[in-house]
Formats: C-alpha cells, structure tokens, sequence
C-alpha cells in the first residue's frame, strides 16, 4: 500500500489511499462498531469487492446487498425494498450500514441508515471517483423523484468514508471522466491553480496512472475542498451553496435526458451554462467562461445540451429543482476562477430570460 491520507470533518474521517480499502475492517471497528454489518452495493461493484469487504468485517456477521446498478434505481422503490430486506434479515439499531459503491450507493444506503429505526450508522466506501470526491462526503443522502433529482432525503453523517483509489482500475472510462466533472467544479468554486493540475491530468485520461502521486494529489485536493465547505455549513444554509455550481442547469439536463446523461456530463454542461450566465449578468469577470468551456472540452466532457433536449423543458426542470423559488430558480455563480460570487448568501434568484438566452 502506497501513502494515506486523512481528511478530518467534525464527526468522521475521510481516509484515502491506494489499498486502503485492505484497512475497513480496523477503520469501522474503530468508527461504527456493530452486531451486525449490511453491505449495500450495485451488481457491478459488488461482484468485486463484497467479498473482501465482508470477510474483512467477518462474514458471519455482514450480509451483502445489491441493487441494480444506475441513476433510475436511486427511487424511493429501491429505498422501501431494501429496508424491508433488511428488516425481514433481521437487521436492528445495533447494526451499521457500509455503502460500497458509486454515488447512487452511497445516496440510497446513507438514506436506507438515516430512516432505518429512525438512524443507525454507515460508513461511505465510495467506488468511483465522483464519489470518492464528492458524493460521500457532507451526508446528503436521498433519491430521485419524477419531479426532479434528490428531492426526498435527509442529512446524515456517515461515521467514516474510505476512498480507496485502487478500486478506479475497474471503473469504466467514461465513469472516470464523469468524476472529473466535479473535480473541476472544485477548482472552479475554490482554487485556480488545483483547476490547472485537474485540467493536465484530464488532458490524458485515457492514460492515466491511477497510481501515481499525482493523481492522488488531485483525488486528496479535491476531497479537501468539498470539506472545508461542508465544515463551514453543514445544512446548507449558506456557502454550501457553492458547491451547486453547475448543478441547476445540470440537474435540469440530467431529468430531460432521463438519466441517460450521467450525472457529471450533466454537471459539465451546466457548469458551462452557468458560466456563461454568470458573465451575462455581470457577476463574473470576463473570460471565466470561456476558462470553463475550456477545461470542460480538454477533458472530453461534453459542453452543451444533446439536441434531443429541448430549451423550454430545460428551463422548466430548472424551476423542479430544489434551489428554485417563486418562479425563478436559483443560481451559484462564480465571481472568477477560484472564486465564487458571496452576494445574497451565495446564490442568487436568475430571470428566466437570462436563462433562456444563455441556453438558446
Ligand atoms: N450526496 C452528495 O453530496 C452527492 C454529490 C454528488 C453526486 N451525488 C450523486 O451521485 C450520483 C452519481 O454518482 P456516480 O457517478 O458514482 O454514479 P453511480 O453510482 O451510478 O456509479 C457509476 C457507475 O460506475 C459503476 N461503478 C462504480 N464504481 C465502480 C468500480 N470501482 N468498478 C466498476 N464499476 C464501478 C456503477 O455500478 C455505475 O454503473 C448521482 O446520483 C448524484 O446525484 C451525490
Ligand atoms: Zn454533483
């Protein structure tokens, strides 16, 4: 096993490291000792790591658990058939819930330990990177209604999170370049020069070294952002906001394509929107758009809505979201690279005409 890190947030520890995963049955013993482990994890992560998982936790005591895998399970169906799973189990208080997977894993199975006997713990072992540096860290647990995206849920802090990178040599490339979507809306909300390390490694992801150290920085960096943030506002009463950038516009897309766009492509192109609408109505400076775009295209994420997806549906999910208000929906929108506009409690209500016109 190469170096650890430790990322600490109030309440729990983000450890993160090549083989660290080798460390969970020490680390969840430590944070969320139980009777009894459930394993929640989808039919294409479970095949490769349950089993170590649940030997490492002692398989007489830990059950796995698998759903589907994809956007379109994360629903209040999958959530009601898994509680009762583990309620026919005989699952109790005494038991922690381990979410081993993506961020649709980590979403339900947070969710699952945040209504299961009114809260029991569960520890985050993301699997992919979106998940490493972002999903499963700050406690935002839910599902999808067909309304909009994580409209049902709950704030629940997990009792530790494992992100173990040597488990993204099974994750598919695009999955991969999805994750890096949010890593470059860190860089975005929070540190210039963190954009430009994402911006040369995503240059080449076909031939990345998920070994190497500066991947790692880049992983470690990222979680670090999303965690300085979460720390200052865990509710998202205010800053928290920030890291929505991208995500009104992007959860809009995301509900039109009927999740057939993965999640970060979805944010890549409203990070670009937003952008642009940012500039529009004086809040960034000049040429932050054009930045975004920039690093968005040199990643191979895609920069603008499919054709299929029509403008006056995407303004209409926008109002869906849950950061709209009265007619007119809500927006995070950076100031610069690096920087993120503080006005009006960090987001501001945007006319659906500058909307429209930045999308047309
Ligand atoms: N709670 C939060 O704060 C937060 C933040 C960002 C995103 N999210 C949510 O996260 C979800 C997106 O997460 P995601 O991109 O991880 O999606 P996902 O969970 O669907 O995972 C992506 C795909 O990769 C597969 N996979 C994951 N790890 C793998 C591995 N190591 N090897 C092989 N296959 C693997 C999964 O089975 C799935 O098919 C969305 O629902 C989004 O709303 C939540
Ligand atoms: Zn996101």
């Amino acid at each position: 096993m190469t170096e650890t890190r430790a990322i600490a947030l109030p309440t729990y520890r983000v450890s993160v490291g090549a083989g660290i995963m080798n460390r969970i049955g020490e680390i969840v013993n430590e944070a969320a000792p139980a009777y009894r482990y459930a394993v929640i994890t989808d039919a294409n992560v479970g095949p490769h790591y349950a089993r170590q998982v649940a030997t490492a936790l002692g398989a007489n005591r830990t059950s796995v658990f698998t759903i589907a895998a994809g956007e379109v399970q994360k629903t209040r169906d999958t959530w009601s058939r898994l509680t009762d799973e583990l309620l026919v189990s005989g699952f109790a208080r005494d038991s922690t819930i381990i979410a081993l997977g993506g961020g649709v894993v980590g979403d339900l199975g947070g969710f699952v330990a945040a209504t299961f006997m009114r809260g029991i713990p569960y520890v985050q072992v993301p699997t992919s990177l979106l998940a490493m540096i972002d999903a499963s860290i700050g406690g935002k647990t839910g599902v999808d209604t067909p309304t909009g995206k994580n409209l049902v849920g709950a704030f629940h802090q997990p009792a530790a999170v494992i992100a173990d990178t040597a488990v993204l040599a099974t994750l598919s490339l695009e999955h991969l370049r999805a994750g890096f979507a949010e890593a470059i809306k860190h860089g975005v909300i929070a540190d210039a020069s963190y954009l430009r390390n994402v911006e040369f490694l995503a240059a080449d992801l076909d031939r990345l070294d998920i070994a190497s150290d500066a991947f790692l920085d880049v992983v470690a960096r990222s979680i670090e952002i999303k965690a300085d943030v979460v720390r200052r506002d865990e509710r998202e009463g205010g800053i928290r906001k920030i890291l929505n950038f991208g995500h009104t516009i992007g959860h809009a897309v995301e509900l039109c394509s009927r999740y057939t766009l993965l999640h970060g492509d979805a944010v890549a192109i409203g990070m670009v929107y937003e952008a642009q609408l940012a500039e529009r109505i004086g809040v960034a400076e000049h040429g932050t758009a054009e930045r975004v775009r920039e690093v968005v295209r040199v990643a191979g994420l895609p920069e603008a809505r499919p054709s299929s997806i029509g403008l006056d549906e995407t303004l209409r999910a926008t109002h869906g979201d849950k950061k709209a208000r009265a007619g007119r929906a809500e927006y995070a929108l950076p100031r610069r690279i690096g920087e993120m506009s503080a006005e009006r409690g960090w987001s501001v209500p945007v006319d659906d005409n500058e909307v429209r016109a930045v999308l047309a």
